[in-house]
């Protein structure tokens, strides 16, 4: 990749204690891409987004986000970025528009409430925008948050498990946003733990293990990596239309047989 990548990381180490999390992460995401990052519980892949977004000092290595270093320019990174968490900054006492108004407010936007509405109609909640947060759903909720971590234009954004804990309806709510801040030009890095949804979002996947990053690329060349699966013999369940039209198709067999 080119030296405008929108993340670039570097031989990043980080230790809680002597517990070694990163030993040495390399990564680069291209700008206006989503890339997965994917690692099972305890990788380190919060610890890895929350270095990116400067809430946490790394012990060694580099990271640049939007060109800025993380630790030499935290201030230059913020303005560039934006996280969602696993904990939605969503008020429940404010309706969905008075959320999305009072942070368009704390980013000086010059028509709060036109900020609102815009974004509540690109979120496919218009409808529900006067009704208070505390009444959503669980994916209206991630697609509020999602929708207040867009207001100020972030080049990046950090999505940390935005599905986890969703129905699987939310989750393609969830999904069709983050493919929409994408389509808008916007850098997505995204942490799951679902295959499904890397395969599902991801222009690239980087997998997060032992500390480092083992793999990186896309689903194909992921796929790629392993042979093909071999042929073989399963015992076919079938499908309940099967069982219904054998069941009619016996039974008016059997009426023509006796008639
Ligand atoms: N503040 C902390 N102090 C000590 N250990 C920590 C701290 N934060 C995280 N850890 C440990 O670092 C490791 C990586 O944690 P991290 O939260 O980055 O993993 P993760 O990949 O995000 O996991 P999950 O999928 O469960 O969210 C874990 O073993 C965790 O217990
Ligand atoms: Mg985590």
């Amino acid at each position: 990749m080119t030296a405008d990548a929108a993340i670039r990381v570097t031989g990043l180490e980080k230790s809680y204690g002597s517990l070694r999390v990163l030993r040495g992460v390399d990564l680069e995401v291209a700008p206006g891409s989503i890339h997965a990052l994917l690692g099972s519980n305890g990788a380190g892949k919060t610890t890895l987004v929350r270095i990116l977004a400067t809430l946490l000092r790394a012990d060694a290595g580099e990271a640049r986000v939007d060109g800025h270093d993380v630790a030499a320019q935290p201030a230059r990174v913020r303005e560039a970025i934006s996280l969602t968490g696993q904990f939605a900054a969503v008020d429940d006492m404010l309706t969905g528009r008075e959320n999305l108004a009072l942070v368009a407010r704390l980013r000086h936007e010059t028509d709060p409430g036109a900020v609102a509405d815009a974004l509540l109609a690109r979120f496919s909640l218009t409808e529900a925008g006067a009704r208070r947060a505390a009444t959503y759903s669980g994916g209206m909720r991630r697609r509020l948050d999602i929708a207040m971590s867009l207001i100020g234009s972030p080049r990046v954004i950090f999505l940390d498990e935005p599905t986890t804990g969703l129905d699987p309806e939310a989750r393609l709510e969830v999904w069709d946003a983050v493919k929409e801040l994408a389509r808008g030009g916007t850098t997505v890095l995204l942490t799951t733990q679902q295959l499904e949804e890397a395969e599902q979002l991801a222009d690239r996947i980087a997998i997060l293990h032992r500390g480092r990053i083992i793999v990186d690329g896309t689903l194909a060349e992921l796929t790629a990596l392993l042979p093909a699966s071999e042929v073989q013999y399963v015992q076919k369940q079938p499908t309940l239309e099967e069982i219904f039209f054998a069941l009619v198709g016996e039974r008016e067999g059997g009426e023509e047989d006796a008639a």
